[in-house]
């Protein structure tokens, strides 16, 4: 649950005004969008509760059922329905509290219906559906009354602490973690952050703008036909379609612009494209440079093509240093994304970026994105359980060597897994001398591909559950990260079987004591 510093933060309601974290947050927006100003003085309690007589102001009950990243769109907008606007839009989006946003899912959607948030497409899991989603949301939204308020988000945040103020940082080094005979490339990626003078705090993430492959960008240039010195917008087309705009999955608003220039069978597609539509079942492939070929016989001019792309979005990877540690120091931890449709290889814009194209000494557009909920324990001396296969290892290195450097005496357990042991235990060196030196109280393993079945970490946590109960019954936070899809949720419901069978409750009752660990902040995710 990574996000951050919200770009316009605008506190309105003071703390002390009588509502919950999540009201007055959405009130604040509310209210922004009504008063439009720079500077909002801030309501005395009185006035804030005397506005409102009721918590959200529309009778809301604030629950959120659709809150789960693994119940497919049209299934969370149908748990919305009936509900006000900005409840819907919530639901529309992907549920993971990611913060690529800026914002948790709940505060992107309150910023968006009060009109303190334009754009509509920074829910990068969420993708093309949920924009889609939202774009129709806000049409509903353009006819209420306020629809002629809109507040530009603020662009002041301190520098390097949100997307809309990012700051240059060094790359200094990458290092493969995977030995020989692995499938996959995940690198160690090491930043200097003396020059911008950054900080931050173990849980945090670090923002990347990454710039988009050269080969990618001039092959998309032969096919417009144009030259890379065409201007467009005062730069070079070369140099827009690199820095500032994505060439992943061909937006709608490119299909639209195919079928203005196009006519016949090809504009009956394009169009039909550009309505989510998928007239060839190839929509889910099309990236902007298969988009161009698939319509090949069309050329945009360079400036409509520009115009029709999306913005370039930053990417987030949770910090795997600690500043205690390293001061001035940061480090990542990176699965390079490569795959292939039909003949073309693909190449994940930020993670090839950091894993092969940035050259030491390199400058790169970064900032950090704080954590809400996802830290270590405020008692130094409290347990920490950490579950986190692949890179999911990252932000619990950075804990380790956080509470090695801080001297921290709280025991420490680590579950890690991935698929061979041979070339897939990152950090193998490090982690194992922490465990000679006692940093690392237990490590528990789990190779999915060792065996002849498939073996997770909620397999061992289930192998060790009276352990682990007995760890949550010491008062042991619980750490969760890595791939939202499918693990977290594995991963929650061993928790809840462990604490079935070796706490001796019900299903029932051990969901209910999961989801109070959740609430009291005892169990975190940081899940993407
Ligand atoms: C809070 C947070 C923390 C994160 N921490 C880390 C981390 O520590 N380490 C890390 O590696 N990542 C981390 N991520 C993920 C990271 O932000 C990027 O999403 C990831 O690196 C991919 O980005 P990319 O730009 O390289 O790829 P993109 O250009 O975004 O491409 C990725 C997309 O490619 C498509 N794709 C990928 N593989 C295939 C395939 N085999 N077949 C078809 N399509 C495919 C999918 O649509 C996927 O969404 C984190 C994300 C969040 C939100
Ligand atoms: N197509 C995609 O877009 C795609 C696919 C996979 C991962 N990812 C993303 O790629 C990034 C990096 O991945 P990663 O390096 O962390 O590795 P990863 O590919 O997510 O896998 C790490 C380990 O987790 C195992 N695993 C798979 N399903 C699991 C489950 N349900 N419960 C527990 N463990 C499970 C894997 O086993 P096996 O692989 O042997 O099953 C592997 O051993 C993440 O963002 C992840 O979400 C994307």
């Amino acid at each position: 649950m990574n996000q951050m510093t919200r770009p316009p933060k605008i506190e309105i309601i003071p703390s002390s005004a009588p509502f919950s974290e999540a009201q007055r947050s959405w009130l604040n927006g509310f209210f922004a969008g009504l008063l439009s100003t720079d500077g909002p003085a801030p309501l005395s309690a009185e006035q804030g509760a005397a506005v409102l007589q009721e918590p959200t102001g529309d009778a809301d009950d604030g629950e959120a059922p659709w809150h789960d990243q693994t119940i497919p769109i049209a299934d969370r907008m149908k748990l919305a329905e009936g509900r006000p606007l900005r409840r819907r839009m919530m639901a529309a989006m992907a549920q993971q509290d990611c913060g690529q946003c800026g914002y948790n899912c709940n505060d992107y959607s309150d910023a968006i219906a009060s009109k303190a948030e334009a754009r509509l497409n920074l829910c990068v899991p969420g993708g093309k559906e949920t924009a889609r989603m939202l774009k129709a949301l806000n049409e509903e939204l353009a006819k209420t009354p306020a629809a002629s308020v809109v507040v530009a988000p603020a662009t002041t945040a301190e520098p390097g602490r949100s997307r809309d103020n990012p700051v240059a940082a060094t790359f200094v080094s990458r290092r493969l973690l995977n030995r020989s005979g692995s499938e996959k490339a995940t690198w160690h990626i090491d930043f200097d952050l003396s020059g911008c003078g950054l900080d931050y705090v173990v849980g945090d993430s670090f923002g990347i703008f990454a710039r988009n492959a050269l080969g990618l960008v001039d092959q998309i240039i032969a096919m417009l036909g144009a030259s890379h010195t065409t201007e467009v917008n005062g730069k070079t087309l070369r140099e827009v379609l690199t820095d500032d705009v994505s060439l992943a999955p061909a937006p709608d608003t490119l299909f639209e612009l195919l079928s203005f220039i196009t006519g016949g069978a090809q504009r009956e597609k394009a169009r039909a494209l550009a309505q989510g539509e998928d007239p060839d079942g190839d929509a889910a492939t099309l990236d902007v440079m298969a988009a161009l070929q698939k319509f090949s016989g069309v050329r945009p001019h360079p400036e409509a093509f520009v115009e029709a792309l999306e913005p370039l979005q930053p990417r987030l990877y949770s910090i795997s240093s600690s500043h205690n540690a390293t001061p001035g120091k940061l480090s990542l931890t990176v699965d390079c994304v490569r795959y292939v449709v039909g003949k073309r290889k693909r190449l994940g814009l930020a993670s090839t970026f950091l894993a092969e194209r940035i050259k030491p000494g390199d400058q790169v557009k970064v900032y950090v994105q704080k954590a809400h909920g996802f830290a270590l324990p405020q008692d130094p001396k409290t347990p920490i359980i950490m579950i986190g296969p692949g890179t999911g290892i990252a932000p619990f290195r950075a804990f380790l060597l956080d509470r090695k450097a801080t001297g921290a005496p709280g025991k420490n357990w680590l579950f890690f897994g991935h698929r061979r042991s041979e070339c897939d235990f990152f950090y193998s060196d490090e982690l194992n001398a922490m465990k000679t030196s006692g940093l690392l109280t237990r490590m528990s393993l789990a190779w999915s591909r060792d065996g002849d079945r498939k073996f997770y970490v909620q397999d061992r946590m289930r192998e060790v559950g009276r352990e682990v109960w007995t760890w949550l019954a010491e008062g042991a936070n619980v750490y969760v990260c890595g791939d939202a899809k499918r693990m977290a949720k594995d991963v929650e419901r061993a928790l809840v079987d462990i604490v079935a069978q070796f706490g001796a409750r019900t299903t029932d009752e051990a969901v209910s004591f999961v989801a109070e660990l959740k609430k009291k902040g005892r169990f975190q995710l940081d899940v993407y």
